[in-house]
């Protein structure tokens, strides 16, 4: 998968060279491409932004600056890729669609994911208006909450969506078994995990988990990530398939 991100701090992004994302990088799974966005402006101050039109605080990011890196980005994409190729391109706001497992999934498929992360009040809305015209162009928010910007967001989606992609994680299974990933516990975060030693500081581990009876472990399993999704997140139970609960999960 090829990645581009156009920020004015690229070097937010070091921490796409460690771990899993610095391995699928090293692996070739991974093709990340940083920009700096200032080098498309024009005037010695290289300005990004400017204030908004019918007043209010802040700085919005000026649609020019923008649509010459996003078009540059692409032809060079292009050259590499094939002359047919688009990117989708994902812009973080916290007034975007939520990020969900779903959405990574969905990522995870594309080819080439073009990211623009914004700083100040956002960037001018004629930009995503303008690319929506001749390629997907999503905005996108993380949760609830208003980071100082969307680079941290496009971290979270790069890593979310990466280990997604074949190869990256040595177990696959893994990646069955995440909480929020659809199959048997869809909808249901992952219960709690243990390795030795059995006993640490007076804890034990859950005796089930040392039977080695393969049915018990995995009715505990699920029954312990339907109690903890009941106690942290009751909505994701109300979205639980009713024929998707069994008898043994309505005793829970
Ligand atoms: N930029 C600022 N806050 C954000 C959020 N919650 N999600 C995505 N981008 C953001």
């Amino acid at each position: 998968m090829r990645v581009d991100i156009i920020s004015i701090f690229p070097e937010y992004f070091a921490p796409l060279d460690v771990s899993l994302m610095g391995k699928a990088r090293e692996r070739g799974i991974l093709d990340i491409h940083l920009h700096q966005l200032r080098d498309w402006t024009h005037d010695v101050h290289k300005t990004v932004d400017d204030t908004p039109y019918g007043g209010g605080p802040g700085m919005v990011m000026k649609p020019e600056v923008w649509g010459e890196a996003v078009d540059a980005v692409i032809e060079d994409g292009r050259a590499a890729s094939g002359e047919d190729a688009l990117p989708r391109l994902i812009v973080p706001t916290p007034s975007g669609r939520p990020f969900t497992q779903e959405v990574a999934l969905e990522y995870a498929e594309e080819p080439w994911l073009l990211f623009a992360p914004a700083r100040y009040e956002g960037i001018d809305s004629r930009v995503v208006a303008e690319y929506g015209e001749r390629l997907r162009a999503d905005e996108v928010s993380i949760g609830d909450y208003v980071l100082a910007g969307g680079e941290a967001a496009v971290l979270v989606m790069v890593e979310a969506v990466g280990r997604l992609l074949p190869g990256v994680l040595g177990n696959a299974r893994s990646v069955a078994d995440d909480s929020f990933a659809p199959g048997a516990m869809a909808n249901l975060l992952e219960g709690p995990v243990y390795t030795k030693p059995p006993v640490w500081r007076g804890h034990e581990v859950p005796e089930v988990l040392l039977s080695g009876h393969h049915g018990r472990i995995a009715r505990w399993r699920r029954d312990e990530a339907l109690r903890r999704t009941l106690a942290r997140r009751p909505e994701l139970v109300a979205r639980l398939d009713r024929d998707g609960l069994d008898k043994h999960d309505r005793r829970v």
